[in-house]
């Protein structure tokens, strides 16, 4: 049964195996789930860091936002290998892989590397902006997705 869907998934690319021990659709919305606590921790964490906040310091906030960006990033890969979608075979995956990078580079700078508030503050809009830009090529397919 295992192999069976796992032979269905590569003959094409745009036919998830519709059950192994996870349900592809299943695994998708606990992606899509994670996306949104990810970005939801990432903005809490940026509106403390302008306020200069303590509650930055909470050992749950320096803890939980790596675990759901784990699970986020495990996820995807585990939707990529079952969809047989690829990043720099499909361009929309690949899109989304380099957002992520400068998404992460920038929300570094934003809540740690960052020498003045005012860089810290253009990083992390730059950090929401591509965030933004990710959660539009997931839902369009498309590198290009404003213009889809
Ligand atoms: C901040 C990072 C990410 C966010 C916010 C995000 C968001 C999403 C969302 C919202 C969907 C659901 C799209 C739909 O409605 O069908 C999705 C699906 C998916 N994502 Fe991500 N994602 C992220 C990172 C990644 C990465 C790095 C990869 C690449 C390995 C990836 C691979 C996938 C795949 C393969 C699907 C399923 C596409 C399908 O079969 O419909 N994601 N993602």
């Amino acid at each position: 049964m295992l192999q069976r869907s796992l032979a269905k998934s590569s003959s094409t690319s745009r036919s998830p195996p519709e059950r192994l021990f996870l349900d592809y659709s299943t695994l998708k919305h606990f992606h899509m789930g994670c996306a949104a606590a990810s970005g939801s921790l990432f903005l809490l964490r940026g509106v403390w860091m302008l306020r200069a906040s303590p509650q930055l310091q909470q050992r749950w906030v320096r803890v939980a936002p790596h675990l759901v960006d784990t699970l986020l990033l495990a996820s995807a890969l585990i939707l990529a290998g079952w969809s047989g979608q690829y990043p720099f075979v499909q361009g929309w995956l690949t899109a989304k892989v380099l957002a992520l990078l400068g998404y992460i580079v920038l929300g570094t700078i934003a809540l740690k590397r960052g020498r003045t508030r005012a860089i810290r503050a253009g990083a992390l809009v730059g950090a929401l902006g591509l965030f933004g830009y990710i959660v539009a090529v997931a839902l369009t397919r498309q590198p290009l997705p404003f213009l889809a």
